[in-house]
């Protein structure tokens, strides 16, 4: 996912090219905006975190991207594209140390497992989608 805040200054081309040359492939890619309900299930994992409130409300302020991204050993891969959540701590030459804002405006958003992939995925598009 590219943030609300990636998504306003104009980062969404940068993004993406980073994304294509290192090598990911996109198989489906939608430009919406989450209400603040859909926001919060999509962050349902992050319910009893004490920036869950915050999360939400950022998530649902404006439009986002999704996409599936497809690749050998893409969660990790990607994981090391995009850098650490707190955009201060990310390696140089990472997505987020490159376009991220704060912790909360950071940029994009990754899956953390091929397990969470295929569920975040289904929250955006249906089988027929994809191709
Ligand atoms: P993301 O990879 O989308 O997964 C959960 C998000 O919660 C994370 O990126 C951050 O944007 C956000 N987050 C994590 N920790 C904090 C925090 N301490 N304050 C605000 N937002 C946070």
């Amino acid at each position: 996912m590219i943030k609300p805040d990636a998504v306003a200054n104009g980062s969404i081309g940068g993004i993406l090219k980073m994304i294509n040359e290192a090598g990911f492939r996109i198989v489906a890619m939608k430009y919406t905006k989450l209400s603040a309900e859909a926001a919060g299930s999509f962050y349902e994992v992050h319910k009893e975190r004490p920036f869950y409130g915050e999360l939400v409300d950022y998530m649902s302020s404006g439009p986002i991207v999704a996409a599936i991204l497809e690749k050998e050993n893409a969660v990790a891969d990607f994981r090391k594209l995009i850098g650490a959540t707190d955009p201060t701590k990310a390696e140089e030459g990472t997505i987020r140390k490159i376009y991220a804002k704060s912790i909360a405006a950071n940029a994009v958003h990754g899956s953390d497992s091929d397990e969470n992939a295929e569920i975040e995925g289904n929250f955006y598009f249906s089988g027929l989608e994809r191709f």
